[in-house]
């Protein structure tokens, strides 16, 4: 870690890396350790964080050529000063010398730049990156927004660092798959082996060529599951209705519409053999008209419009009856309920799909609504166990859906 306002975000990413399980050993420049406590560090990974270097040669023992050393250095957050003394071979401090010898070393290192936007624009600054590049360090770009530079999402750096360790040759007594699963992911991930089928985002139905009734879901919390199920060893397809959230680049995603063209692509997946488990996170619409109109309903001859609709087909309550083996979560949203009818609901819904699993939510509490980034959730397994996921981000809610799944398969 380098000394950049980002460095605020490493616990939680060292967290999110020993979750996948890794053992995450921090190793702070000076300026970092100036603006982060070491104490936060040690108390989030376990590790004593190396802050110079000492008679125990910390270089030399964690990314030298040792047995045991570690499997990938991660610069997260890199300051512009960092990367330029890296490209130059320079190693005046626990950081830089870790990068020196890593690279000598071969073993895979990431650069995650963190810098104020015009300090890309520095011609030295990207050829400095080129450099890095060049010798083979894989380098996480941020992403340059409203004219500012928002360094990678921890997803984005662990996706890196997955692929990374996935791609690691088997020598030295590590192999694919020891990479794999050291990270929780390929085949001995906690879902290694295992196909999941999500469906994600929200349908749509239309009343007219252009107008359609939907919903407010982005598709980041079913995208979310698609990601913590990859991370966990899964084949994942995603059924994908309309959204703003982009699916993870390992998912294969259809592509829907209406309910009815999500239920028949379920439908259609499912009959496949091989799919374990069925994740309908989607937030189909209930609602569609009895008669969409083939042309565009005119507004000028008329002060009211009334629509007649009927209900769309409840894809999760077929899935049973027509695919018995699979392991089937239902996800329920609720507004502004008291936490028993929300859960006395839940049940309830579980129990009519006859659901192995059911995680609910109020979307009218803060933080827990359709277009935020956090979710709070509560499952409901089929023992009637429940479990409340505090508010976090989706893509934390999803893990623990996943490792919810993972423990009842
Ligand atoms: C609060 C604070 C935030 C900073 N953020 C960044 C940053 O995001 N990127 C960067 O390149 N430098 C940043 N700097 C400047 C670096 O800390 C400075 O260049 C320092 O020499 C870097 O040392 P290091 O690379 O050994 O960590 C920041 C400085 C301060 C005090």
């Amino acid at each position: 870690m380098c000394g950049s306002v980002a460095v605020a975000r490493a616990p939680e990413l060292a967290r999110v890396l020993m979750r996948h399980g890794a053992t995450v050993v921090p190793v702070l420049s000076a300026e970092a350790a100036r603006l982060i406590g070491e104490p936060l560090l040690h108390w989030a990974t376990g590790q004593r964080p190396v802050t110079e270097l000492t008679g125990e040669i910390e270089h030399v023992a964690q990314v030298g050529n040792v047995p045991g050393h570690a499997d990938l250095l991660l610069i997260a957050p890199a300051t512009a000063n960092t990367i330029g003394k890296i490209a130059a071979g320079i190693d005046d401090g626990p950081v830089t010398t870790f990068a020196t010898t890593a690279i000598g070393e071969g073993i895979p290192v990431i650069v995650v730049p963190a810098m104020h936007e015009p300090m890309y624009r520095h011609p030295i600054v990207g050829r400095n990156l080129e450099t890095l590049r060049g010798i083979g360090v894989e380098v996480v770009m941020p992403r340059i927004e409203e004219g500012k530079a928002k360094i990678a999402s921890n997803e984005e750096i662990l996706s890196a660092v997955v692929r990374l360790l996935a791609e690691l040759p088997a020598d030295g007594g590590e192999t694919e798959r020891d990479a794999a699963a050291t990270v929780g992911t390929g085949p001995g991930g906690r879902l290694g082996g295992r196909r999941v089928l999500v469906t994600a985002g929200r349908t749509v139905e239309y009343l007219d060529p252009i107008r359609v009734i939907t919903n407010n879901s982005t598709g980041k919390m079913g995208m979310a599951l698609a990601t913590a199920a990859l991370e966990a060893g899964a084949e994942v397809t995603v059924i994908y209705g309309k959204g703003s959230a982009t699916a993870p680049p390992r998912a294969r995603v259809v592509r829907v519409e209406t309910a009815e063209q999500m239920h028949a692509a379920v439908r259609e997946q499912l009959a496949a053999p091989g799919y374990d488990v069925v994740i309908a996170a989607a937030a189909v619409g209930d609602w569609r008209p009895v008669a969409g109109a083939k042309e565009k309903i005119s507004t000028h001859d008329r002060d009211r419009l009334v629509i007649e609709l009927e209900p769309t087909p409840k894809i999760i309550d077929g899935i049973r009856r027509e695919f018995p083996d699979v392991f089937l979560v239902a996800f329920r949203a609720q507004h502004d309920l008291s936490r028993d009818d929300l859960l006395a609901d839940a049940r309830r819904r579980a129990k009519k799909a006859d659901a192995d699993l059911i995680a609910v939510n109020d979307v009218g509490r803060e933080g827990a609504g359709f277009e935020s980034e956090t979710n709070e959730m509560f499952l409901i397994g089929r023992d009637g166990r429940e479990e409340h996921i505090p508010l976090a981000s989706k893509l934390a809610v999803a893990e623990r859906i996943v490792a919810a799944i993972a423990e009842q398969l």
